[in-house]
């Protein structure tokens, strides 16, 4: 049965972000929302009918407006639901010890290397049941759906060994099947050499290009392949095969780069031509002018930075060389355990010097190409998904203002209003 049309008007602002779906928004393009003053929205069937503003679909749907939900967004916002391209959002446990640890000194790196980090939450995630750790990621769904966001890319890699990867990929296939948000699934067996492997990383290697990605391609367990490339994880070399090989196999490459140290990856980003490349906080200038040449979308994570108590990464010199920017939370237990995404684009301006509207772009349109969807969601235009959330602020820069504040007001996923 088809749902009841929607019909949202009044809009103080209605952000558009229309125009960037062929490619993502670069430079100058970032700062153009296309916002309608007293904008209104006719949804249905899931999809956006049409967008302009209040006196014209009124005019446009005079005969049927009585079929309608109409929603009232006087003194609101409206904009497209927001995406998060880089999560990794099925795990088990939590890892507030480390927090603690880090507090007093520890390092991240420290911490991994002694068996903690990844490999504590390997560990817990490898004994969870898939019903487990299909209820504890289903809570997390639930909240960044609070927080506006109505698609998540998520990644595995918290099971290093093919059973717990699968089970990752099977759940999170299942959050996708079960719960209105849509979630895009990325196979990252490549997030850490598991203690079994640690005096022969290379045979690790091995099996993830010969017997790991071939299934997940041939099963369509994922569309991308990520690796952790950095010193004391994966090396560029190693990187660059697991890259290589899952491209054969027709998974899409990303890649964690430059997170901890300069490691070449956003180079190796763009050799290999991973359709985005994430954190990039010690990314180099060649790595960030050759990121830009071969149009390597830049996924930032500024609340990773914040939680590791790390330098952010140079957004703005990214967008300002040509870069096309997007922002995710990099939802885990370790580096970032928040589904906050708008407080996320409060401190890509506080820290890294975006406009407020570069961060809604970074949040909509770019990082839907960023995991592909670019033509099915990301701005409102006619034919996308009917993807909405209407904000309780009046102008878009109130978003980034009144910062660390939730102002999701109702969430609008395929057409079915979910959060009110
Ligand atoms: O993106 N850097 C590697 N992976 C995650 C952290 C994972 C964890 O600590 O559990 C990240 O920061
Ligand atoms: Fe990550």
């Amino acid at each position: 049965m088809s749902e009841k049309p929607i019909f949202i008007q009044h809009a103080n602002e209605l952000i558009t972000v229309k125009g960037g779906s062929e490619t993502p928004l670069t430079k100058e393009a970032m700062n153009e929302l296309h916002i309608i003053r007293d904008g209104a929205l006719w949804l249905e069937n899931g999809e956006i009918q049409a967008v302009g503003t209040t006196g014209e679909l009124v005019e446009m749907y005079a005969g049927r407006m009585s079929e309608a939900t109409v929603m009232d967004a006087r003194g609101k916002i409206v904009m497209p639901g927001l995406v998060d391209p880089h999560t990794h959002l099925v795990y088990a446990g939590s890892r507030e010890n480390e927090f603690n640890m880090r507090l007093n000194g520890a390092t991240y790196m420290d911490i991994m290397n002694n068996g903690g980090g990844i490999h504590a939450t390997t560990s817990r995630t490898r004994l969870a049941s898939h019903e487990e750790l299909f209820t504890e990621s289903m809570r997390r769904l639930d909240s960044f759906l609070k927080h506006g966001v109505t698609t998540v890319e998520a990644k595995s890699g918290y099971g290093l060994d093919w059973e717990t990867e699968k089970k990752q990929l099977e759940v999170a296939k299942r959050l996708n099947d079960e719960h209105v948000m849509d979630v895009v699934r990325t196979f990252m067996g490549a997030h850490a050499v598991p203690g079994e492997y640690k005096e022969h990383p290379d045979e690790f290697v091995r099996i993830i290009i010969e017997e790991m990605i071939p299934v997940v391609a041939s099963a369509s367990l994922a569309e991308f392949n990520d690796v952790f490339c950095e010193r004391g994880v994966f090396t560029p070399e190693q990187s660059r095969l697991i890259l290589e090989a899952g491209k054969k196999y027709g998974l899409i490459p990303k890649i964690h780069a430059d997170e901890i140290e300069p490691y070449k990856g956003a180079e190796l980003a763009a050799e290999v031509g991973a359709i985005s490349a994430d954190h990039l906080l010690r990314a180099s200038d060649e790595g960030i002018k050759r990121m830009a040449e071969e149009g390597v979308i830049g996924v930032l994570l500024p609340g990773t930075a914040f939680f590791l108590m790390a330098d952010s990464a140079r957004g703005r010199k990214m967008i300002d060389e040509g870069v096309a920017i997007a922002l995710s939370t990099d939802c885990n237990p370790g580096s970032s355990p928040t589904t906050a995404l708008p407080f996320i684009m409060n401190l890509a301006c506080m820290k890294m010097g975006m406009t407020p509207a570069e961060a809604i772009v970074a949040t909509t349109i770019n990082a839907a190409h960023a995991i592909n969807r670019a033509g099915e969601i990301g701005s409102l235009e006619v034919g996308k998904k009917a993807d909405v959330v209407v904000m309780n602020v009046p102008n878009y820069m109130q978003l980034q203002y009144h910062y660390g504040m939730n102002h999701t007001d109702t969430v609008i996923k395929s057409g079915k209003i979910v959060v009110e």
